[in-house]
């Protein structure tokens, strides 16, 4: 018989993948498959997960595999598989690794999924999005990096704190790659409506964009045997939730331009508006200058991470 919940696939039984899980099933969002090599992390953690549903209450059937033909009908993919940094890395440093393990992922996810809608997670997260497009041959509707939501929140957490809010009145965004040049947008945070520069003084904007932009390495630096996953798990999933839903809502996530910002056949971080076409649209804004320059900044260092990603055989 066939399904008749959405599907939502979750390659990488990780700490990412499997937090995916978690929330997605905790959502509701449909029934849930975690894949991983490792057939018994999959398998374990996502039993142990479906048990949890009686006293959670939620009605997601959660599997997990090592198949990919499991894969088939899903709806969404979520790809978190690949290593996670250690003190001291870049996200860049994982190019090599990710990028052959990504590859493999989408071969699969090509076979028994052609119709899915994928979200990349891992890292470094543009050049994984570039190798899933390029591997895939999806649109570029359906290939969508997870990166702005997750720096977006990381943003608006931080500026709730020190204007003393809830987090539920912070509005806010970055824009770029998901690295180092990462662009932060202040002049478009507000704070119950009131614009960001209104409430706090520049020094204080200046180094909360400054720990954005420094969010993941400063998580790194406390775990020390690997990345965030709750912030970066919950934004895959509201990305995924947004698609499911059709909901159109207007969420920072890395696209491959064709002309938007002056930019073609890149993946960048931009705003987009996701719903059951996955990218509906990507929503174009004026820049000034700073923020034009820090884009174009962000461009060439995800250009060149693509450039040695195409000298790499993975
Ligand atoms: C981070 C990693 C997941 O930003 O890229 O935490």
């Amino acid at each position: 018989m066939a399904h008749k919940r959405k599907k939502l696939t979750v390659i990488g039984a990780g700490f990412v993948g499997s937090t995916a899980a978690h929330w997605a099933a905790q959502k509701e969002l449909g029934d849930v498959v975690l894949l991983d090599i490792n057939e018994g992390a999959a398998k374990g953690k996502a039993l142990d997960l479906y048990e949890s549903s009686p006293i959670e209450q939620f009605d997601s059937r959660v599997t997990g595999t090592s198949d990919y033909k499991d894969i088939a009908d899903s709806d969404i993919v979520i790809v978190t598989a690949g290593i996670p940094r250690k003190p001291g890395m870049s996200r860049d440093d994982l190019l090599t690794t990710n990028a052959k393990i990504v590859k493999d992922c989408c071969e699969g996810i090509k076979k028994y999924a052609p119709n899915s809608i994928l979200i990349i997670v891992s890292n470094p997260l543009d050049a994984m999005a570039y190798v899933a497009k390029q591997v895939t041959g999806f649109p570029r509707e359906r290939v969508i990096g997870m990166a702005g939501v997750l720096d977006g929140a990381r943003f608006r957490s931080f500026v709730a704190e020190a204007c003393q809010v809830s987090v539920k009145d912070v509005q806010g965004f970055t824009l770029g790659g998901h690295g180092d040049t990462m662009v932060p947008m202040p002049r478009h945070c507000s704070v119950g409506g009131i614009p960001l520069l209104e409430i706090l003084p520049q020094d204080k904007v200046d180094a909360i964009v400054q720990r954005t932009v420094n969010g993941g390495a400063e998580i790194v630096g406390l775990l020390k045997t690997g990345s965030a996953y709750y912030a970066p798990s919950a934004s895959a999933v509201q990305m995924a939730e947004s698609i499911l839903k059709d909901q159109q809502r207007i969420l920072p996530c890395a696209v491959e331009l064709s002309g938007e910002f002056g930019m073609k056949g890149l993946f960048m971080g931009v705003l987009t508006k996701l719903g059951g076409r996955g990218v509906e649209q990507v929503m174009e804004l004026k820049l000034n200058e700073v923020e034009r320059a820090g884009l174009e900044k962000s461009a060439t260092a995800v250009r060149e991470l693509v450039e040695a990603l195409n000298k790499l055989s993975y």
